[in-house]
């Protein structure tokens, strides 16, 4: 196969859901379509519970677990499919974020009981941000939920993005029958048990009165009124504004009896986008480009803390990578080679030879890489899209034993190049700050730093709002702000001003005063 066919063959995707819609679930059975695994419950949830807050053999085993699903490859009829894994718990959203900058496109899975819940509305902004490509697979429609065309609209009001159904339920809950495809036109029936196959029945013209002998005579008016109502409130499916990001495909689906997920990936493969053109400082780069790009976009520590390893996951926007070769290290200006870069084919690691744009490869690493880094066939190339979001909690690190200052601080370091948490510096005192989304990476913080560095550290609250990255064309108010407001600023990680409000009211009175400032949320603006 050519180089082109190998990058247009390739979907590289992240499936996201609020924990418990049933991301895990959809994945497996999308595993199991591949022939990746052969049998249901091998996908080990990738969730820590609440309750495991304070249990740490259960975030150890976690940490295992998600290596080895961080990335799950595998071919389904032409296409290679790479499944990107997000983390389950909401206080490790920042990885999630992180993982976005690296799929193509994005499965969103909605319980049809409960509707748009809080951590998808949140992750849809970053996919909204990035114009990525999303497709909505309400779930569970096994079970009783909303009314679909009430879903549908909260989809649109609560997303803040078009949807176009493409299947439509027939019934939900216990008289659940099935849906029409409308993407391929055929009736697909409902069998409530696991792992069987649909009864799938091409079927155009939704007027025939065959319609009556399969879903009986009220469930036929039902459907083709409610299929009239979609053709004249929905526009017709067109795959461009679904690739700009405007407009979503919705499936209508049940992931535990593994109804309609066939549906939902037949579509997915021909309509979602292979390898897209990626965003440097420098220029656009394409996938097609003979040279090989790629950035780091996230870094997993080894389990075993006595040898300080890591893997640092690339993915390949440009080129072909191929091992024993030397690329740049643009931040060092220096070249590296890699001898056992890894794959990632159903579940399991493997050494490979070469890898094309779209795909992740694992690098064995010991302290190299950071975040955001990229690494290229020798041109000086510095992606965009890895953005910061304001942490929602903070606190200042201290050092718990004066005799391991300098283990705290390369702990505290590497830790932030790994992107487990947000580092600010206070630039009235100097104290370390860390940011986080939730209470749980404090203690994945404090648990690593002993058990890795052998650092004791302890915390104090901080009661900050949000951390704004500021900008401004009026230097002199700039500075002003700076000087006036010294108190509540620091440094990231990168040496950027940031305004750590202590409250909305405290961030209100800021933009009141000084108008030609502009807060952001985010360090990429
Ligand atoms: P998540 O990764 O998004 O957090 O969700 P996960 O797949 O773990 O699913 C959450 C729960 O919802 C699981 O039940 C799962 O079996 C159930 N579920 C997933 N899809 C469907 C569906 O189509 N219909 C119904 N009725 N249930 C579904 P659990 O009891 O929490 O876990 P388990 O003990 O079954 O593993």
């Amino acid at each position: 196969m050519n180089f082109q066919d190998e990058i247009q063959r390739r979907r590289t995707f992240a499936i996201i859901s609020h924990p418990d819609a049933g991301k895990t679930t959809l994945t497996e059975k999308l595993l199991l379509f591949g022939g990746a695994i052969h049998v249901a419950g091998a996908v080990k949830s990738n969730k820590i519970k609440k309750t495991a807050t304070s249990d740490w053999m259960e975030i150890e085993k976690q940490r295992g677990i998600s290596v080895a699903t961080s990335v799950m490859g595998f071919d389904y009829k032409d296409y290679k499919i790479n499944i990107l894994d997000t983390p389950g718990h909401q206080d490790f959203a920042e990885d999630t974020f992180r993982t976005l900058t690296a799929v193509d496109s994005v499965i969103i899975v909605i319980d049809a009981a409960k509707g748009v819940e809080a951590q998808t509305r949140k992750l849809m902004e970053v996919c909204r941000m990035r114009k990525t490509p999303v497709i909505v697979f309400v779930n569970k429609m096994d079970r009783e939920g909303k009314d679909p065309f009430d879903l549908l609209d909260e989809i649109e009001a609560e997303l803040n993005i078009h949807v176009r159904p493409l299947s439509w339920p027939i019934n939900i809950g216990q008289r659940f029958k099935g849906v029409y495809n409308l993407f391929d036109q055929k009736l697909d029936l409902y069998t409530p048990s696991k792992q069987t196959i649909t009864q799938s029945i091409a079927f155009d013209d939704i007027h025939h009165p065959d319609l009556e002998k399969h879903i009986g005579t009220d469930d036929s008016i039902k459907l083709r009124e409610d299929l009239t109502l979609i053709e004249g409130v929905y526009s017709a499916f067109d795959t461009h504004p679904y690739l700009a990001g405007e407009v979503a495909p919705v499936f209508f689906g049940s992931a535990l009896n593994n109804f309609g997920v066939k549906e939902l990936l037949d579509c997915f493969v021909q309509i979602a986008p292979s390898p897209r053109p990626v965003h440097a400082i420098e220029r656009e780069v394409w996938p097609e480009e003979e040279s090989f790009t790629g950035f780091v976009f996230k870094i997993h520590a080894n389990m075993d803390p006595n040898h300080r390893s890591c893997i640092a996951f690339v993915k390949i926007c440009s080129g072909k990578f191929e091992r024993n070769v030397n690329y740049k290290h643009v931040r060092y200006n220096k070249l590296l080679r890699f001898s056992s870069p890894t794959a990632f084919m159903a579940q399991k690691k493997e050494v490979v030879d070469e890898a094309y744009p779209g795909d992740i490869i694992g690098l064995p690493d010991t302290g190299n890489f950071k975040i955001g880094d990229s690494l290229t066939s020798g041109e000086d190339i510095h992606f965009k899209g890895l953005p910061s979001f304001s942490p929602e909690m903070f606190k200042y690190i201290e050092n718990a034993d004066p005799m391991k200052a300098k283990q705290l601080n390369k702990g505290i370091d590497q830790l932030m190049d790994e992107g487990v948490a947000q580092l600010f510096i206070h630039q009235n005192n100097g104290r370390k700050i860390i940011g986080t989304v939730g209470q749980l990476q404090f203690e994945v913080i404090q648990y690593r730093l002993l058990h890795e560095y052998g650092a004791q550290s302890k915390w104090e609250p901080k009661s900050h709002y949000k951390a704004c990255w500021i900008e401004s064309d009026d230097k002199d108010e700039l500075e002003n702000f700076r000087r006036r407001k010294f108190q509540y600023m620091a440094l990231d990680k990168d040496g950027r001003d940031v305004f750590l409000a202590d409250s909305s009211y405290i961030l209100q009175m800021a933009q009141n005063d000084f108008k030609h400032i502009r807060f952001h949320f985010s360090s990429e603006f």
